[in-house]
Parts: structure tokens; C-alpha cells; sequence
């Protein structure tokens, strides 16, 4: 059985090494996970008062998380955090009160990065915000990844190393969302 993963970007731009490692990612992990991109371009800086009547963006956003069996949330490092991209995606998916749509998701949080700290300090603090809106990350191995010319060629991870422990993450988030399904919790 498939899982639908919700996949959150946290770099906007269009050649963003972070999206074309998860791109290449979505290609190996079928059919165990069915990647579906999420965008959170368009969606407003997070304000209490647009709370009243929610924005279309936001409406759609909410639907997109909802619908999935997991979550994937993929960061860049900025300024040794995650980004305000994500951040404000992540208010937005906890919001309204009682109408927190990352409730009792399985998740994982993977990175990359032209540096070799490989978005560890950032996905560090995530991890901490996920807990606290009640998404559920405990896939392991952990990728921190120093992203190189030659890893995905052609849409592909071509690094024959990097392939095996993509794998290995694969099944390794599959198994953990399946362990999970429940009933969402509501807070
Ligand atoms: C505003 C900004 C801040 C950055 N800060 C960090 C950082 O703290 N640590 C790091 O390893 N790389 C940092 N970088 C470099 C990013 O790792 C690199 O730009 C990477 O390609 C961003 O991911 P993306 O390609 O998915 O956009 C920073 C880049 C930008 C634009």
C-alpha cells in the first residue's frame, strides 16, 4: 500500500537544491511513497486576523496536508535555522485553534546544503517545532545532506552510496507512517 506524503520545500527559489534533491527522491521512493509538493509561495505572512476568514491559499493549503498519510518537511539552512518560508507555512498548518492540520502526522525532516554542516542545525530546530505541533518525526537515518555536482543527473540520484541510504530512508519512512495511521489528533 502506498503512502500519499505531503512535501513541504522551505527554499522558494526555482533552482533550489533542496527541491532538486527531492524531486529526484520522489522518483526512487515510488511506489512505497507517493510524493505530492505542497507550495507555500503564495500563502500570506502568517496574521492573526486573517484567521476570521481564511485566504484561498491558505484554504488550500490546509486541504493539501490534510489529505496526506505523512509529511515531509525539506530545509534549507538559513542563518543556521530553518526558513521563515517554512516557519510561516507552519503556522498557517496549526491554525486555527482546533484546526491544527499537521495533528497526529507521521513525519521525517531531511536537508541539503552546499555547506557540510548539511542543514543539521536547522533541521535541529525544526525538530523541536514539529513536536510541538503535534507532528510525529522519528525516521532514521537522518539526512544531512552536503548536496554535490554529480549526485542527481538527470532527475535521478546518481551517487550509487547516496542511492543505497535513500533506500534505506524509503523504507524506513514507510514502515514509520504505516506504524502511525490513526485517527488525527485535535488541539
Ligand atoms: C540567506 C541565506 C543564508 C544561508 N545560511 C546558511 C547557513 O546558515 N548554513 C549553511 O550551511 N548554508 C547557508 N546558506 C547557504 C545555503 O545552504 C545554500 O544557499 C543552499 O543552496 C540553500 O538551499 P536551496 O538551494 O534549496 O535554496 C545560506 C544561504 C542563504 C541564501
Amino acid at each position: 500500500m502506498t503512502t500519499k506524503v505531503a512535501v513541504i520545500v522551505g527554499s522558494l527559489r526555482k533552482d533550489s537544491v533542496n527541491r532538486i534533491f527531492t524531486e529526484a527522491l520522489a522518483r526512487l521512493a515510488r511506489p512505497k511513497l507517493e510524493f505530492h509538493f505542497v507550495e507555500i509561495g503564495d500563502l500570506p505572512l502568517y496574521n492573526q486576523d486573517l484567521e476570521a476568514d481564511l485566504p484561498a491559499p491558505v484554504q488550500r493549503f490546509k486541504r493539501e496536508i490534510e489529505a496526506a498519510d505523512a509529511v515531509l518537511l525539506v530545509t534549507p539552512e538559513f542563518n543556521r535555522s530553518f526558513s521563515a518560508a517554512l516557519k510561516n507555512a507552519i503556522e498557517w498548518g496549526a491554525r486555527p485553534w482546533g484546526k491544527n492540520s499537521w495533528a497526529g502526522k507521521p513525519a521525517a525532516i531531511i536537508g541539503a546544503s552546499l555547506g557540510a554542516v548539511g542543514t543539521a542545525v536547522a533541521q535541529s530546530q525544526l525538530r523541536s517545532v514539529a513536536g510541538a505541533i503535534g507532528l510525529h518525526v522519528n525516521v532514521h537515518p537522518e539526512i544531512y545532506l552536503n548536496f554535490r555536482e554529480g549526485q542527481v543527473v538527470n532527475g535521478e540520484i546518481a551517487d550509487e552510496g547516496l542511492r543505497q541510504l535513500m533506500t534505506s530512508w524509503v523504507d524506513a519512512f514507510a514502515n514509520w507512517a504505516k506504524r502511525l495511521r490513526a485517527p488525527a489528533l485535535s488541539f
